[in-house]
């Protein structure tokens, strides 16, 4: 290359422009094909040729495309490529730039008719790399005006060509990083969303992006909840988007099942285990092997049947009734309870070790209180769902919605939108439809007002799970007010 450059003179004005140019327009360009095309316009001008097209090579398919062409008419570029690719390949082989004379000379150039009729004289062709190989190739021709091409005019391609790869290593991590971008946000989007869930609140959110990380391990969950606020769904979730969710999924609801059956029907039984048993029978744990078992209603299980949990948690493993061989297994366990566990390890009525095991990874499901925001989209979704699409529901009835307090949660919202669509007339869910279970608040209305404004302080706060805050905002009043009431309730206690 030294020897090259010893021979090139002063860069003409033309020359210099072209690449003053286009160096100008390098940090503005972020896409590929804008680059190409404005490296084109500039090499052209700078090595005065006449026809110029860059061509990008494709190394999985070992071939080539023309991206991008100057003073080629669209429909010579099918008869051009018949030619260039044997330039092309050259410089593809060698890695290196190649400038031919004479070209109508040269039996191996000539034979194509493309050459012959354009009376292409002077050709040259330079790689373009990227990470060292070769990205594209540019190639310039020269019929007319002049016999061939310079030494310089191929110095002059080589910097154009190292400009390229220095634009192109940019522009191709910029790319990158917009793609790895949009995958992103795509994640994200997608991570706010719980399969069959409804919500779009900022507890929602919270929880569906809990849930979404959760589901990527195999640590034993906890659902808590009030009734009615989806524990069901969320274990059903944590499944779907799990690892597991090929696998069986089996749910048991321990709650006022007797103990005997509830443990034959989770670890199975062998012939002749108890009267009745007349065959062996496999337990839903062992059925559920690589899946997942939901575990409704664990607080209800006796504390036998708490022992026998304890060992198929900690060691995976299960025996039938009335067996002595011990069975592996391997499922994930999910448990819920709309009840308060800690509470009653507390008070002896659930086992602590057993407890902890269950509890690695909690998950709170807020009341629909919390997320009041989502009762329009959950009425609107369950009012189309059952109405079949025929009914819909006024503004002022679905304000009643919005200020209700739902202490049955989805579950009640679903029972008064089943009633309220009955009582429906002419399409339309008006507020005389709706009927909301006041039964909940019977006993806080006796006493004079001052005695049933602090049965509803305490009652808000029991129903925002012991929230002050949330109590005070949904009643419209300060903390402040809210603990004086409290101060007046234990005052009155006391004395
Ligand atoms: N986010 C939600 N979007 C749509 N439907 C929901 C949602 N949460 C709950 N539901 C619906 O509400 C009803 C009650 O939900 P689910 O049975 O999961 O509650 P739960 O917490 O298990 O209640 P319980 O403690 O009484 O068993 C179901 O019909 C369920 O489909
Ligand atoms: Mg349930």
């Amino acid at each position: 290359m030294n020897d090259i450059i010893d021979q090139i003179k002063a860069p003409t004005k033309e020359q210099f422009e072209a690449v003053y140019k286009f160096t100008q327009t390098l940090h503005s360009l972020i896409y590929q094909d804008a680059l190409i095309e404005e490296a084109l316009d500039q090499v052209v001008k700078a090595i005065d040729a006449e026809r110029g097209l860059f061509a990008r090579y494709n190394n999985v398919n070992n071939d080539f495309t023309i991206i991008a062409a100057r003073n080629i008419k669209q429909e010579t570029i099918t008869s051009l490529n018949e030619f260039s690719s044997g330039i092309l390949k050259e410089v593809l082989n060698s890695k290196k730039p190649i400038m031919y004379h004479d070209v109508q000379q040269q039996p191996d150039l000539s034979k194509f008719e493309s050459v012959r009729i354009s009376g292409i004289k002077s050709v040259i062709g330079v790689p373009v790399f990227h990470e060292k190989e070769i990205w594209g190739i540019i190639i310039a021709d020269s019929q007319k005006f002049r016999e061939k091409f310079t030494k310089q005019n191929l110095v002059m391609l080589e910097l154009f060509s190292r400009l390229i790869s220095i634009a192109l290593d940019r522009i191709i991590e910029i790319e990158l990083l917009r793609l790895e971008k949009i995958s992103l946000e795509n994640q994200l989007e997608e991570n706010v969303n719980l399969p069959d869930m409804i919500g779009e609140s900022k507890p929602m959110k919270d929880l569906a992006k809990l849930i979404h990380r959760v589901a990527k391990t195999d640590a034993t969950v906890l659902i808590t909840g009030e009734s009615g606020t989806g524990k069901d769904l969320v274990a059903r979730a944590i499944h779907k988007l799990s690892k597991r969710k090929d696998k069986p999924y089996l749910a048991q609801f321990c709650g006022s099942i007797p103990d005997n059956l509830l443990e034959s029907e989770l670890f199975g039984y062998k012939k002749g285990a108890f009267t009745g048993a007349n065959s062996d029978k496999k337990g839903l744990l062992e059925v559920a092997n690589e899946g997942t078992f939901f575990l409704d209603e664990i607080a209800d299980i006796s504390t036998a049947l708490q022992t026998k949990l304890l060992r198929v948690i900690e060691n995976q493993e299960i025996i039938r009734l009335g067996d002595t061989q011990v069975k592996k297994i391997n499922v994930r366990i999910i448990t819920a309870t709309n009840k308060n566990l800690s509470d009653l390890v507390k008070k002896g009525e659930f086992r602590e070790d057993l407890y902890y095991r269950l509890n690695v990874f909690p998950v709170r499901i807020p009341t629909l209180r919390e997320r009041q925001g989502d009762i329009p989209l959950l009425a609107e979704y369950y009012i189309k769902r059952i109405g079949e699409g025929n009914i819909s529901i006024d503004s002022a009835a679905m304000k009643k919605l919005e200020q209700h307090h739902w202490p049955g949660n989805v579950r009640q919202l679903i029972n008064v939108i089943q009633r309220a669509l009955i009582f429906a007339e002419n399409g339309k869910i008006g507020t005389d439809a709706i009927e909301l279970d006041e039964t909940h608040n019977e006993n806080i209305y006796t006493g004079t007002l001052d005695e049933i404004t602090k049965n509803i302080v305490v009652k808000r706060i029991e129903e925002f799970g012991g929230n002050k805050t949330l109590a005070a905002e949904s009643l419209g009043v300060s903390r402040k007010w809210i603990y004086i009431k409290l101060a007046e309730i234990e005052k009155k206690k006391n004395g």
